[in-house]
């Protein structure tokens, strides 16, 4: 076994260093610290095609779970779809899996009927959409959105990648090509004779959401990647139906947050834990040369605490949440096994300022709309006390105005609150927490725990026409969670 020893030179220029420079000492090249993680992780490739077609097939999962799966052009997760700033998007979704579905483009502020609102559903045939990119580089993703249904279908395996590249990104020379992974985080049920499967309980439905027990990156449970000790960029997406991950690193190596939702932070922060529900992404860079003993980095998801906001139904949700680790306990996701034998030692000097954002300041919003989110017994999660129909407008805005919405969670488990159209800035939250490194950019999902209070403020500029806004959460979705918001 070679014993090779890493000397990392710190520039000496003025920009921000993402760690102090340090020798590292890398042993026993390729080899696991555990044997949990026993197959290599896949990366999707690009879409090369116009032709977006959802179809169903059975699959093996890392050679021993089987699926009943759902596909986009046979690629799971779906293609990854790569765009610049100002470049066209024209696809045609092919609807083969025998239901209702229609594509969202979550993250992308498109016109009302390029943005896969339900009502749009197709059995069968395809749906063209046709839209011009023109928003902020970032980690966006695309997903079915049919009401009552977008859960099974996500979870079958309807799920990609969209990033949109920009040149206000380009020139921070951010690690790219084989340094660049786009990792969606998703959990699965998996019974005794290995079938993965979807089949929530009515507590499951209407409490906690599904949750399950074993940890998919990228489609394969608990994954290894081999990297060199340089600097990586991670854009994670958290494509899970229910789970909320605390992202860090076993051995609690810091890492830099540099975006989100709606790309690249304002400035870079560094943090060893980072909370990720449904729907969000977190844009981190990692250095693996340094902060990490012998050769193993364990990405996991770190213990946090649910509030239980109060008395019978967070025990009941708490007691009837099924298999698999509760929310907020600690598991293993995938290890990073980094490869002395490299040369291709780098880090990356990030300048002080990341990115332009002009968030709307709290004095110009023309009002502030309250959006209660309670548990009723017989009804289930409402919003402002209904549930979805798929043609009641819920909030109209008038076209331009900036608007701060008010998130108030009086039930007794989280919901990860999601507006399309827009993106927004989370101006607060109540309670101890605070806001999150990624909550310091722009959002258009935020995770309101119990009895939580979140403010966010934004400008709704998009086309004319209706949208939804609904809990990410995708069992609380397909149960109702969900309203439309007009502009007009
Ligand atoms: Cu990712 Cu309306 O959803
Ligand atoms: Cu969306
Ligand atoms: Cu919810």
């Amino acid at each position: 076994m070679d014993r090779k020893t890493f000397l990392k030179t710190a520039g000496a220029g003025a920009g921000y260093m993402l760690t102090p420079s340090v020798i590292t000492s890398c042993v026993n090249d390729g080899i696991s610290s555990s044997d949990l993680y026993q197959n290599p992780l896949q990366l999707p490739g690009g879409l090369d095609s116009d032709i977006l077609q959802a179809a169903p097939s059975n699959l093996m999962i890392a050679g021993k779970y089987s699926l009943d799966g759902l596909r986009f052009n046979e690629s799971l997760p779906g293609p990854t779809i790569r765009k610049r700033r100002g470049e066209h998007f024209q696809i045609q979704f092919q609807n083969d899996i025998g239901q209702e579905s229609i594509i969202h483009w979550h993250g992308m502020i498109v016109p009302p009927e390029m943005d896969g609102h339900p009502k749009d559903v197709i059995s069968d045939g395809s749906y063209s959409y046709d839209f011009q990119i023109n928003q902020r580089a970032g980690t966006y993703w695309y997903h079915p959105h049919p009401h009552r249904i977008t859960g099974p279908q996500v979870y079958r395996g309807l799920a990609g990648f969209f990033i949109v590249t920009d040149e206000e990104e380009e020139v921070l020379n951010l690690p790219s090509g084989e340094y660049e992974l786009p990792l969606v985080i998703q959990d699965r049920k998996i019974d005794d004779s290995g079938n993965i499967y979807y089949d929530p309980s009515m507590p499951e439905r209407m409490m906690t959401g599904y949750l399950g027990d074993h940890m998919l990156i990228n489609g394969v449970p608990n994954p290894y990647h081999e990297v060199h000790p340089r600097t990586y960029r991670l854009r994670l997406i958290n494509g899970s139906n229910a789970r909320i991950y605390n992202i860090a690193f076993r051995s609690r190596t810091p890492f830099t947050v540099i975006g989100t939702d709606g790309g690249l932070l304002p400035q870079p922060v560094q943090t060893t834990e980072l909370l990720l529900a449904p729907g969000e992404r977190a844009d981190i860079l990692v250095d693996f040369s340094d902060g990490f003993s012998g050769n193993s980095a364990e990405l996991v998801s770190k213990e946090f605490s649910v509030p239980s906001n109060g008395g019978m139904m967070g025990n009941m949700s708490q007691m009837m949440g099924g298999a698999g680790p509760e929310q907020g306990s600690e598991f293993p996701l995938m290890e990073f096994r980094i490869n002395c034998d490299s040369s291709s030692s780098s880090t990356v000097d990030l300048p002080p300022q990341l990115s332009e954002s002009n968030f709307p300041a709290e004095e110009s919003a023309v009002r502030t709309r309250r959006i209660e989110l309670d548990m009723e017994m017989m009804t289930g999660h409402t919003i402002n006390g209904r549930l979805f129909e798929m043609l009641r407008v819920d909030e109209q805005i008038n076209q331009g105005d900036t608007e701060i919405w008010e998130f108030i969670n009086n039930s007794a488990v989280p919901h990860p609150m999601h507006i399309h159209a827009v993106q927004f800035k989370v101006l607060s939250r109540s309670g101890s927490r605070g806001l999150l490194p990624t909550e310091t950019g722009w959002k258009d999902t935020v995770l309101v725990m119990p009895g939580e209070r979140v403010r966010v403020i934004m400008t709704f500029s998009a086309e004319e026409g209706l949208y939804v806004f609904h809990c990410h959460n995708l069992e609380h979705e397909d149960a109702g969670m969900m309203a439309n918001l007009e502009i007009v």
